[in-house]
């Protein structure tokens, strides 16, 4: 017998996982901005877009936006080289539109997190302009780390960092005179220069950014390269060339220093001296579950990214292991572990999970996503996921905007691909992404793909991600708490949680379990036959007990 399972679901508000920290079971979904709705025809995602669009995602059932960053910027990194923490930029919209969407957001119940670039600002930022302007170890400078140079006439770098987007991590400066000048550091872009976090001005400033915008009503911060404030005294050289490798590997001068939690716990004082659980979650590298855990301790921030999961390879093997690895380690300081498959960085998981063959990378991740959503803790979704959409993997050169790609040797390039403006509607480009066009060109398939040609059909990858999530807040046993692994046949994951049991068949072959529960949610049809089930290749099957 064919079963076809079309889940009825009620929505319901636990009260007790309120208690206990919202944040601890949510699902946060990564709004990158300007990429998901246009509301001004600029072809280009704004705050007033993402307000327009807030009933969808009231109505598919996250608990919380996460925007990546839409202050003024001249956008040499797609926003994260920020020249005013308290301005929106004028392609994204007002600071009052920030304030109407925050408001919004908040009447659907909706809580709304947005992101922080403490790392390094914009070089066109007031105070790296004044730096650039300053005599050589002026206290402009003293904000950024500036240096001389090495070599009989400061030719060379002041050590051989290298920046994550390819090259070398110091730009040298050009004096008053014209004469070449001071080096500057940059772990990332040129346009993206490092600050000082031993300086307290700078220590002063972010805070009162932070105020500023928690004020507002932002119910907390995303903390880009959380591992990467404090540099090693002295800035000492590392002594080998693709250092980008390096990075969650090892601990490096320049990432997973000791010393940036103390930063940290200070922004968790101030987080906790505002009412209503606002909450820290960090970006951060670290080479071992055990390191990122400590950003996690409870006088720190409230989360971190689980990018071991989010790098791990299909497989019942590997992603047992890291789920151990990941629930061992943030137990060990009684925080919640959360769960991420694909962001802005990374190549989408509908891709990745393919290896070149795209109807089994989707079949895969239609699979994870309900293993994500099963597993205890929170859970982070990447704009489009929901719909199943792939990377982008053939954008023109031209089109491309990612200084990743255009510094050649550092990442891969690729970030571009997953950043593709979202189809909302319609069978041609921009599929209602806005009334003109979109920055970056989407495929012609994705008329297919869009929300609306999604909706109500029970097999598409959106409604299982409506289910998933109206499961997930109707069935107690999910969200934060305990799981226990089952028995289960080679290549098949099986744990249950209270009133409940997931079973992952990561097999290209079907597999035969006994029948653990009533299925409430399968990524694909199962057969039953007696008291068993054969679960077909690749697939994800939630059961209630
Ligand atoms: C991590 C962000 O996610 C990425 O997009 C950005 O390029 C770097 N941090 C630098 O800010």
């Amino acid at each position: 017998m064919t079963q076809d399972l079309a889940p009825s679901v009620r929505p319901a508000a636990d009260a007790s996982r309120q208690a206990d920290g919202w944040w601890r079971s949510a699902v946060i979904y990564q709004v990158y901005v300007r990429s998901f709705a246009d509301s001004d025809g600029d072809g280009i995602g704004d705050l007033r877009g993402i307000r327009q669009r807030l009933p969808y995602l009231a109505g598919l059932g996250v608990d919380a936006l996460w925007l990546t960053p839409f202050y003024a910027s001249p956008q040499a990194d797609g926003g994260y080289d920020v020249a005013d923490y308290r301005a929106v930029d004028p392609l994204f919209g007002e600071l009052s539109d920030a304030d109407d969407l925050v408001r919004e957001a908040h009447r659907l119940g909706l809580r709304v997190i947005v992101d922080i670039v403490p790392n390094h600002t914009s070089d066109r930022h007031a105070w790296f302009e004044a730096a650039l302007a300053d005599r050589s170890e002026g206290a402009a400078r003293e904000r950024y780390h500036f240096r001389p140079g090495r070599g009989p006439s400061g030719e060379l770098p002041p050590n051989d960092w290298e920046s994550v987007f390819g090259g070398p991590a110091w730009t040298r400066t050009t004096d008053a005179d014209g004469t070449p000048g001071e080096w500057y550091l940059h772990l990332f872009a040129p346009e993206q220069p490092d600050l000082n976090w031993d300086n307290a001005e700078v220590r002063a400033e972010f805070e009162s950014v932070l105020r500023f915008w928690l004020d507002l009503g932002v119910d907390g911060f995303r903390i880009d390269v959380a591992h990467g404030m404090v540099k090693a005294p002295g800035l000492p050289d590392i002594g080998r060339t693709e250092q980008a490798k390096l990075i969650g590997a090892q601990v490096l001068p320049f990432f997973d220093q000791d010393g940036v939690h103390e930063i940290h716990r200070a922004w968790r004082r101030l987080l906790d001296s505002y009412p209503g659980q606002r909450i820290g979650v960090a970006e951060a590298w670290a080479p071992t579950s055990e390191r990122l855990a400590l950003y996690v301790r409870p006088d720190e921030l409230h989360q971190a990214f689980n990018f071991q999961f989010l790098t791990c390879d299909w497989g019942a093997r590997p992603m047992r292991e890291v789920i151990d690895e990941s629930l061992a380690a943030t137990l060990s300081v009684g925080a919640p572990t959360t769960w991420v498959l694909s962001n802005h960085d990374v190549v989408r998981h509908a891709t990745r999970y393919g290896a070149g063959d795209g109807e089994l990378g989707l079949r895969r991740a239609r699979a994870a996503a309900l293993l994500m959503l099963a597993l205890p803790g929170s859970v982070y979704v990447y704009q489009g996921e929901e719909l199943g959409l792939p990377e982008v993997v053939d954008l023109p050169d031209e089109v491309r905007q990612d200084p990743a790609f255009f510094r050649g040797d550092g990442q891969d390039g690729t970030r571009d691909g997953c950043r593709v403006p979202l189809p909302w509607s319609g069978g041609q480009a921009p599929f209602g992404f806005g009334p003109g066009g979109s920055w970056l060109p989407q495929p012609e398939a994705w008329a297919a793909l869009s929300v609306e040609a999604q909706s109500g059909d029970p097999r598409s990858t959106l409604e299982l991600y409506r289910s998933a999530m109206a499961l997930r807040r109707e069935l107690p046993g999910l969200g934060d708490g305990e799981m226990t692994w089952l028995d289960a046949p080679e290549g098949v994951l099986a744990f249950s949680r209270p009133g409940f049991v997931c079973t992952l068949n990561t097999l290209d072959g079907e597999a035969t379990l006994p029948v653990p529960g009533r299925p409430v949610l399968a990524t694909e049809a199962l057969e039953f036959s007696g008291g068993t089930v054969r679960i077909p290749a690749n697939t994800c099957v939630w059961w209630a007990v």
